[in-house]
């Protein structure tokens, strides 16, 4: 446990997906309009974050921070309000280092100013990157600062570490007083990347996170992060836009469905970060999936773990609060799988005669005996809640 900021992950929405370097306060207020009619904010998405690009190319006279006076002229305060006015909480970012990944003024030496400057506008929540000038400091020292320093500030402020998993933060973030870290590198809109591009794809997650084996350090108050959602992102989107990724179309409805379903089964942070006021309906459909939110925002907080990998077929599962579990039958590979797994073997579910069982995609129950199965389409995941009967 590291506080009560985050008892569940956070949700919400964030810019760089969408605008990259571009965002202005017009994309940001009309994200938080879109948030509302949407149905968004109904179903939990509460955070409106603005990330990189948002600050003026200098500090001010006193080493503080200042919003960009072209994209942003009414300044943050209007813009903090403008979100609260709508029933949602108002994120910022800056960096660990001398500069912002974009090259803008960040917060290394002058994280006091800064969090007094947060929270005088009234930020809910910072991202904090890892770009810029160390200074030599090291990426645990350079955090704990900031941390520390939102500590001594009179407004609760989430402290996102942005830390892209390169020193473990999973062992040290909550420490240094962070109710999220981020455990990989950037996701982009794509199923996989090459090596010479940018970032990770869906599928490189996943396996990043199977693979890690960091499910222990998540829990309530501290979530491990595998980065925002990509969710109706495409060869249009800011970030692929903006990044050396070649994104050549969105996201696959499947892909979709694995992206969203395996975040969910992680209890990963689900920060959307498409244009919602383009929002496709399959879309908003998924992102309002209660059954799958109820899984990533469980109180018992459990991340999922892969209970196992037979090629690109995977079986994940996550305890959940009331005795039951959610079980994810993904297939990162190429042909239709038809993937099975034993309920009885969940280790967290009481042993019974049978299991109820929906299928959270579709709502769909029924009851059945130990065994769950399904053909699932290449690239594709199919979700279960389950419940001794
Ligand atoms: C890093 C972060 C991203 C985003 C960009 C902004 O790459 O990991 O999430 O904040 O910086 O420049």
């Amino acid at each position: 446990m590291t506080g009560t900021l985050a008892p569940t992950p956070p949700m919400g929405w964030n810019s760089w997906n969408a605008y990259s370097c571009t965002v202005t306060e017009a994309d940001v207020r009309e994200a938080a309009d879109a948030l509302v009619e949407t149905g968004l904010r109904e179903a939990g998405y509460e955070y409106v974050v603005v990330d990189d690009c948002w600050m003026a190319e200098e500090h001010d006279a006193d080493g503080g921070l200042r919003a960009d006076p072209e994209d942003f002229p009414s300044g943050v305060t209007a813009l903090a309000d403008y979100v609260h006015d709508r029933g949602l909480k108002f994120g910022l970012y800056s960096s660990a280092g001398s500069h912002t990944c974009q090259g803008y003024p960040a917060s290394l030496g002058r994280e006091r100013r800064h969090a007094e400057q947060f929270a005088g506008w009234g930020v809910d929540y910072l991202k904090y990157d890892n770009c810029g000038d160390h200074r030599g400091r090291d990426a645990v020292d350079r955090y704990q600062e900031m941390g520390e320093a939102l500590a001594a500030v009179d407004r609760d402020i989430v402290f996102s570490v942005c830390e892209w998993g390169q020193n473990h933060p999973w062992g040290w973030a909550g420490d240094a007083g962070g109710q999220l870290w981020r455990a990989t590198d950037d996701v982009v809109a794509k199923w996989r990347t090459h090596e010479d591009e940018f970032g990770l794809g869906v599928r490189d997650i996943v396996e990043r996170l199977a693979d890690l084996d960091i499910a222990s350090a998540h829990g309530p108050g501290g979530w491990n992060d595998p980065d925002m959602l990509q969710v109706g992102n495409g060869p249009d989107s800011g970030q692929s836009q903006h990044e050396p990724t070649d994104v050549r179309r969105p996201l696959t409805d499947a892909e979709t469905r694995t992206h969203f379903g395996m975040w969910c089964l992680l209890g990963a942070p689900l920060m959307v970060g498409t244009d919602l006021t383009d929002l496709a309906e399959t879309d908003r459909t998924l992102l309002t999936n209660e059954r799958l939110i109820d899984i990533d925002q469980d109180p018992l907080g459990a991340q999922g773990r892969p209970v196992r990998r037979d090629g690109d077929a995977e079986v994940w599962h996550k305890p959940l609060a009331d005795g039951g579990a959610a079980v994810a039958l993904c297939n990162l590979g190429e042909r239709v799988r038809e993937i099975r797994t034993a309920v009885a073997r969940i280790d967290t579910v009481a042993e019974a005669d049978g299991y109820r069982i929906q299928d959270c995609w579709s709502g769909e129950r029924w009851t059945a005996g130990s065994d769950l199965a399904a053909e699932v389409e290449p690239r594709d995941t199919a979700v279960f809640r389950v419940w001794p009967r």
